[in-house]
């Protein structure tokens, strides 16, 4: 049975695009379900909309508390039947109860190699540290932010000139084809969640969690 997934979206949603994509494949062990956006004019929710996939606008300008929001959002998750949530782009910082109800069946993508650059502006302040390698991380949801078990992890160099927006769009290639494994690996079982890790199901390869660049 292929897991039913939301993915939840505040913007432009290439992270989206690249999940909805991937799970077109027939043996991808997961189906998109719902695209949820906590506002009606992100970019990505008229490109689902075009897709003609179920989309549900959950305005958070409309909600005077969080957790009145994310119990809009739990409901539209409990109606599409949701067994795993991925987050995308998704800006808004989540109630602990909300985090709770989700525990362990709820990703999110960073754009640097965590616990590295926990946060706002993770390519500015990667580039301030003078690391020569950033990345991104796919890890599961806790209560604190960006600081999940690590799910799987992508390596991308930081070259000389960069900007913080040239290494941006750089590890945003990465992005678009570590998601969709991480999300296949939760999926299908191949990445189990133990205590506080991340190990991998028995039949995986231990680099099943790791991408590296090319020297
Ligand atoms: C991505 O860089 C993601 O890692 C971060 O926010 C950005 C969202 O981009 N959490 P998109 O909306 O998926 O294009």
């Amino acid at each position: 049975m292929k897991k039913r997934v939301a993915i939840l979206i505040s913007g432009r949603g290439s992270n989206m695009m690249a999940l909805v994509e991937a799970a077109r494949a027939p043996d991808y062990p997961a189906e998109i379900v719902s695209i949820i956006a906590s506002r009606p004019d992100a970019a990505g929710l008229a490109w689902a909309k075009a897709q003609g996939l179920p989309t549900v606008a959950v305005d958070h300008k409309s909600y005077a508390t969080r957790e009145a929001f994310d119990e809009t959002v739990h409901a539209a998750l409990v109606e599409a039947r949701t067994d795993l949530i991925a987050l995308a782009g998704f800006m808004r910082i989540q109630s602990a109860a909300f985090v709770q109800k989700w525990q362990g069946r709820q990703l999110n993508i960073h754009p640097s190699l965590l616990p590295l650059f926990k946060g706002l502006h993770p390519h500015k302040q990667a580039l301030d540290a003078g690391v020569k390698i950033s990345g991104c991380s796919v890890h599961f949801v806790t209560e604190e932010m960006d600081s999940g078990p690590i799910i799987a992890q992508a390596a991308v160099p930081v070259l000389d000139g960069d900007t913080p927006e040239t290494l941006a769009e750089r590890i945003l290639v990465a992005e678009h084809k570590l998601y969709p494994h991480a999300l296949a690996l939760v999926a299908s079982g191949r990445a189990i969640l133990d205590g506080g890790r991340v190990r991998s199901g028995s039949t995986a390869s231990r680099a099943d969690g790791l991408f590296s660049p090319q020297l």
